[in-house]
C-alpha cells in the first residue's frame, strides 16, 4: 500500500481552492487538476509500505502529534514548482505565523526515519498542490497569475491517508485520525 500524512482543509476553504481552480481552468491550460475533495497539505510522503508496517507508523504519527495544539494558517497566493525553469506543479501557499507545520514535519520525518522511511531530499515547502502540469506541456506563468487569500483557519487534525492510483485519478482514504489538541 501507498500512504502519506496530511493536514486536511476545511471544506469551506477547498471550496474557496476549486473556485480559484474554476477560474484557472479557464485558460485551458495543460494541466491535470486535483479534484477538490482531494486537496490537502502533505507533511510526510510515506510511499510504499506493508500493510503490516500500519501499526509501528501509527504510533511514529502519534508521537509526532503529541502535544501539538491546532494550528492557524491560511492559503494565499498561487505558485509553481519548480521556482524557476517549466512549471510542473501549481499550488497555493501556506500562510502561518510561526512555522508549525514545518516543525510537524520535521518531527514525522525524524520518527518515520526510525522505521526506515527517508526524509525527502528537497526539504519541506508546505503547499497545496491544485494541478500538475502534463508532461511534455509548457505554459506561461503570467497566465497563473492571481490575488487569493483566505481568512486564518485552524487545522486541527494530521491524517493518514492510503493513496490508491486509479484510472480515474488517486482515491484517498484516511486509515487513522490525529486530532490536534
Ligand atoms: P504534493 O502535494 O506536493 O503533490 C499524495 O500522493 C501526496 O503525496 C501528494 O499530494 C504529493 O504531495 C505527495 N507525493 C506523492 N508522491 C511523492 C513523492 N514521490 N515524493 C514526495 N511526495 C510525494
Amino acid at each position: 500500500m501507498r500512504c502519506f500524512v496530511a493536514l486536511p482543509i476545511p471544506d469551506k476553504y477547498r471550496q474557496e481552492c476549486q473556485a480559484l481552480v474554476a477560474s484557472l481552468e479557464k485558460h485551458s491550460l495543460p494541466v491535470k487538476w486535483v479534484a477538490s475533495h482531494n486537496f490537502h497539505v502533505t507533511l510526510k510522503f510515506i510511499g510504499e509500505t506493508r500493510e503490516e508496517m500500519l501499526p509501528k507508523i501509527i504510533a511514529k504519527v502519534a508521537l509526532s502529534v503529541q502535544g501539538v495544539p491546532p494550528i492557524s494558517l491560511s492559503l494565499e497566493t498561487v505558485g509553481v514548482f519548480p521556482l524557476q525553469g517549466t512549471p510542473r506543479v501549481i499550488w497555493v501557499g501556506i500562510r502561518q505565523k510561526e512555522d508549525r507545520l514545518g516543525a510537524l514535519a520535521k518531527q514525522l520525518n525524524h520518527q518515520l526515519a526510525a522505521l526506515g522511511f527517508p526524509a525527502d531530499a528537497r526539504g519541506f515547502s508546505p503547499h497545496l498542490t491544485l494541478g500538475r502540469v502534463r508532461s511534455g506541456s509548457t505554459i506561461e506563468r503570467v497566465l497563473l497569475k492571481r490575488e487569493f487569500s483566505t481568512k486564518t483557519f485552524q487545522g486541527s487534525e494530521v491524517v493518514l491517508y492510503e493513496s490508491r492510483l486509479t484510472p480515474l485519478g488517486p482515491v484517498y482514504t484516511p486509515l487513522k485520525i490525529f486530532p490536534l489538541t
